[in-house]
């Protein structure tokens, strides 16, 4: 079976954009592959602003509990917190001295996140992509679902995994990137040329997944369009519009021409109510199920310790193969 893993990154409330770019795609691979997922809190820690260890260890269960909401299963796939294993950490410092300084310094993300920042950024943003090589290739993984903006990243890790088996011997299966299909960007409503983010500098362009349902209404409501009243979808003309027939779309699993002959005439407060709804119902049975596995924190530690202990049977003999192939002198033998 095709093996997948994915990480998300304890760095925010989660949105639609994560709910429609990545968990409903997370979901549905389930059905047909082997899917690993993981709360990646060890690489929030690079995150160049000093980070709050309360607000980390909180977002942490709420990602976690956000996942499990929305449909990741426990029983036919494996979900863990990064930290919780410590060969990830073991397996950077092996790939540490396999990366290459040039590659990491060109990789786009890091030169964004650093921008502005001098000497004083952290070695870990810098080494990011690593610790992501070792979360991929510990798995066996064939198949990395991610945004667009991952790319290098996951073309990173394959570069690590073929240089080590290279030098050093078959240890790693090679994998690759897909991105998920249709509605795979949302855009901030406020600003529909931008995506839809956690750092956005304005709360009323962003849905949340625990949203409550009259606060969905209003920023749909309130989202920005264009004067016109026409309703196409035209990503440069009317990003706005466009943005919100993607959302419809992907809420509703109907396509965007359907929508667009159902829609068209009605007027925008018309449509605007129109995906309002649809999303409202689209997250409630997440948010019920939210409720439920957050009146019940031991639960949810029960089920991430279990993943864990699933993560470290398939992770640890891959390390101890790794650092044989190295050299490194096994413990009780000389
Ligand atoms: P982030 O919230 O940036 O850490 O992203 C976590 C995951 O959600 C990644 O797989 C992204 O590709 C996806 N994602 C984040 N924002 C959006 C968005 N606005 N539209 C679609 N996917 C997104
Ligand atoms: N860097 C990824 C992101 O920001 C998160 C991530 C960490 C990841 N490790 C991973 C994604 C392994 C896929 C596979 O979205």
């Amino acid at each position: 079976m095709t093996r997948v893993f994915s990480g998300m990154q304890p760095s925010g409330t989660p949105h639609l954009g994560n709910l429609l770019g990545a968990w409903m795609n997370w979901v549905a691979m389930q059905d047909h592959a082997d899917c690993v997922y993981c709360v990646v809190d060890l690489h929030a820690i690079t995150a160049p602003n000093e980070h709050d260890p309360a607000t980390l260890r909180r977002r942490t269960v709420e990602l976690a509990t956000g996942m499990l909401a929305v449909g990741v299963d426990p029983e036919r796939s494996i979900l863990f917190v990064q930290s919780h294993l410590h060969e990830h950490a073991e397996c950077t410092w092996l790939f540490n001295c396999v990366a290459g300084f040039g590659e990491l310094h060109k990789m786009p993300q890091f030169k964004e996140k650093s921008a502005g920042r001098g000497e004083s950024v952290s070695v870990g943003l810098f080494d990011y992509p690593v610790l992501q090589a070792a979360d991929i290739l510990l798995y066996d993984t064939d198949e990395v679902p991610v945004g667009e903006d991952q790319r290098h990243h996951i073309e990173l890790a394959r570069d690590i995994g073929q240089r080590f088996n290279h030098r050093f011997g078959e240890v790693f299966r090679l994998p690759k990137a897909v991105h998920p299909p249709a509605a795979a960007r949302v855009m901030d409503l406020q600003d529909p040329t931008v995506k839809m983010s956690k750092s956005a500098s304005s709360e009323k362009g962003i849905v949340h997944v625990l949203d409550d349902p009259a606060r969905i209404e209003k920023k749909f409501k309130s989202a920005r369009t264009d004067s016109a009243t026409d309703i196409r979808h035209d990503r440069e003309e009317k990003p706005g519009v466009s943005n919100l027939l993607e959302i419809l779309s992907a809420a509703t699993d109907r396509g965007v021409d359907a929508l667009v002959t159902e829609y068209d005439g009605l007027g925008y407060g018309t449509f605007k109510g129109a995906v309002a709804e649809a999303v409202i119902e689209l997250l409630r049975p997440i948010q019920e199920r939210y409720a439920e596995l957050d009146a019940d924190p031991g639960e949810v530690a029960r089920l991430l310790e279990e993943g864990a202990d699933r993560a470290r049977a398939i992770a640890v003999p891959r390390l101890e193969r790794a650092k044989d192939a190295m050299g490194l002198l096994p413990p009780g033998t000389a």
